[in-house]
């Protein structure tokens, strides 16, 4: 088993290997993905790719401590992220009461948080006060409705300049490392290049120091949509329902259970 990533090795990691960040919910998906993962991401996506939501703003700060006790039961060996979600970190003083909440309930290595610039402070505070932190610049899925939908980020001259500004403030109030998503990838790629912290990228070209993507994407479970950016490892939806329908098959023509499972 290799050894948990801390933060200055995470740190450490650019420019020498590209990083492997994949969402888990629970103890049994965290434990399947800890092998191959170096950071484990407790996202807030869960609540809809879990909870069937339609985005994640309704997710609360005691669904996501719940869901980061199960990851890390799973991988007690690896490097977990809780994400804080919608309406948590709206000010220093509101994030470092529930990132302290995150940090006593749960074994979660450092929280994320959504934002650049403007989140500075917040992050600055949470940092000085003992929390990590992962930044979250580019495409922020908690501002889904503010901004009308899922919007690609680094279209313009101004969104690039904008960009880089985030992750240059991200990185001076502390973090140790950011997501980058849905942006661009030459813009993704200038931001990796404009600090010295490790950049994911999610939908946001190679030219990054990792990946991340959402375990249910990358396996085919999730169904309702697919990104472009998302690559399927597995068609997982193909296979369960196959499964249950043989199981069902089997039931219905007492084809199961068998001797073998019988006692
Ligand atoms: O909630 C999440 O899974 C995330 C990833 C998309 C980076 O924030």
């Amino acid at each position: 088993m290799s050894k948990k990533l801390t933060i200055s090795s995470i740190k450490q990691a650019k420019g020498v290997k590209s990083l492997v960040m994949i969402t888990a919910y629970d103890a049994l998906f965290s434990q399947l993905v800890s092998e191959s993962a170096d950071m484990i991401l407790v996202g807030d996506s869960l609540n809809m790719s879990f909870a069937g939501k339609s985005d994640t703003i309704s997710a609360t700060l005691d669904q996501m401590i719940y869901h980061t006790n199960a990851v890390c039961l799973g991988a007690p060996n690896n490097f977990v992220i809780c994400d804080m979600p919608f309406g948590t970190y709206i000010n220093k003083d509101r994030a470092l009461d529930n990132a302290i909440k995150v940090f006593q309930q749960t074994k979660a290595d450092c929280v994320k948080i959504e934002g650049g610039q403007d989140k500075a402070d917040v992050i600055a505070h949470l940092t000085a006060n003992g929390i990590a932190v992962c930044g979250h610049i580019g495409l922020l899925p908690q501002s889904v409705r503010s901004e009308g939908g899922y919007k690609v980020k680094g279209k313009t001259e101004e969104q690039r300049a904008s960009i880089i500004a985030d992750a240059k403030a991200v990185e001076k109030a502390g973090a140790f490392c950011m997501v980058i998503e849905g942006t661009k990838a030459d813009v993704a790629k200038e931001v990796a290049e404009a600090v010295s912290i490790p950049v994911i990228g999610i939908g946001a070209g190679a030219d990054v120091d990792g990946q991340v993507l959402v375990f249910s994407d990358m396996l085919g479970l999730f169904e309702a949509f697919t990104p472009k950016f998302v690559k399927k490892y597995l068609d997982g939806a193909t296979l369960v329902k196959n499964a249950v329908k043989e199981y069902a098959d089997e039931v219905a023509t007492k084809a199961f259970p068998a001797e073998e499972h019988t006692y």
